[in-house]
């Protein structure tokens, strides 16, 4: 067996997967699911994930899930997934995703999005991964982002915490002014 490298490039593990949207995938509406979507990017976000490791790796998190664009049925998808940051035994995979329509050649961009996975070893603990061969400008700022990102969910985890609903009725009425909904008395009234 060979031994995996301290660090690979990006290249390395770039990976591209192209799906036809078949009727099986839509909804009522005739539109692709976001579901549908969500497992073809963690496959993508697998593979790539598992060849810059050299190991099994899992979905630790998902971040940036926006559709920004419906995607129909007879579109082509296609997700390109490239490792952008490397921690320990994690690492954050990018992944762009795009629709092409092949009789109009229109291109829609869907989303991008990062999913952070972690190397397991063969008694299923967190593995060390490769570190990253940084080789361009674009790739500095894919890493540089992924930091930054990392630390903006840590903070936002800690103040999510700390989310304080209000015993007083006046202050409780003041955070929910303007938004759709009726208060019964007992909603408002602690018992
Ligand atoms: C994710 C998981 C491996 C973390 O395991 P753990 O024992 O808590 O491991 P650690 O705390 O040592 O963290 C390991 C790494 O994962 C990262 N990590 C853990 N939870 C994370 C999260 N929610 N988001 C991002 N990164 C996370 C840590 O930062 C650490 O990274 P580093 O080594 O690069 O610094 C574990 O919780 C797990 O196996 N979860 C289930 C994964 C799964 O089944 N996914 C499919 C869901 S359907």
């Amino acid at each position: 067996m060979q031994d995996t490298p301290e660090f690979r490039t990006i290249k390395f593990s770039q990976t591209t997967l192209t799906e036809l949207m078949i009727p099986s995938y839509a909804n009522f509406g005739g539109k692709i699911h976001g579901g549908i979507l969500l497992s073809l990017m963690d496959k993508v976000a697998y593979v790539c994930a598992a060849k810059h490791a050299g190991n099994y790796c899992v979905t630790a998190s998902i971040d940036g899930v926006d559709f920004l664009e419906p995607v129909e049925v007879g579109e082509i998808v296609s997700l390109m997934a490239s490792v952008n940051y490397t921690g320990n035994t994690s690492l954050v995979v990018g992944i762009r995703v795009i629709s092409e329509n092949v009789k109009t050649n229109v291109v829609k961009h869907t989303n991008t999005s990062y999913f952070t996975m972690v190397a397991k070893d063969e008694h299923n603990r967190p593995a060390q991964v490769p570190g990253l061969i940084v080789e361009n400008r674009e790739q500095v700022r894919r890493f540089i982002e992924a930091i930054q990102r990392k630390k903006l969910k840590q903070n936002y985890k800690h103040e999510s915490r700390h989310i304080k609903v209000p015993n007083d009725p006046e202050k409780l009425l003041n955070l929910l002014k303007g938004e759709r909904c009726v208060l019964e008395r007992k909603a408002i009234i602690k018992h």
